[in-house]
């Protein structure tokens, strides 16, 4: 059973994570950046670490959700929202839609630190975006915390 660890990150909460859960998964395993594009056909189980855009997963990762047909998959999350707040529920749920006839082993989302500029892009708009309120306690997140919980979910999954 080869596993592959997709991510894409702009600035390092999701690659975090995604690294995070590569260290504890069972050999052989490979780790790429989305960037990268390596191709799901050579994996057997696919590990995609995400960030929300709009609401859903971010466009380059939500390109490579597409390309994933028939696969075993774990998704993983991280986001400005509060992570039981409807929107990262729905969130998550679209990233599932992009998949084509896939297994879902499991899914995990946490708060992703939001940077600066995009905090004050959101706030200077008429109507700030729905997880904008939930962005302030995304701060230092994802932490030793989140990261514990992640790694407790893939052992159970991959043992
Ligand atoms: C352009 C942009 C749009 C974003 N849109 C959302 C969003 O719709 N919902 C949300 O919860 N967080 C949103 N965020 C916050 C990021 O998803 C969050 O900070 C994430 O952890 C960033 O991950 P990264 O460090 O791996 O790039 C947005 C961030 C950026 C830069």
């Amino acid at each position: 059973m080869k596993i592959l660890v997709v991510y894409s990150s702009q600035t390092g909460n999701t690659k975090k994570l995604a690294e995070a859960a590569y260290e504890v998964l069972p050999e052989p395993k490979e780790i790429y950046n989305v960037k990268d594009n390596p191709s799901p056909d050579n994996y057997d189980v696919i590990i995609v670490g995400f960030w929300f855009k709009k609401g859903k997963p971010d466009p380059a990762s939500s390109e490579y959700l597409a390309k994933i047909k028939n696969k075993k998959v774990f998704l993983i999350a991280t986001h400005g929202a509060a992570p039981e707040s409807e929107h990262a529920k729905k969130g998550m749920e679209e990233a599932k839609k992009m998949l084509q006839d896939c297994e879902i082993l499991g899914t995990f989302n946490c708060q992703g630190e939001v940077a600066p500029q995009i905090m004050q892009k959101a706030a200077s708009k008429p109507t700030p975006p729905e997880w904008y309120k939930d962005a302030p306690s995304a701060k230092g997140h994802p932490d030793e915390n989140d990261i514990s919980n992640l790694v407790q979910k893939i052992k159970q999954v991959f043992s």
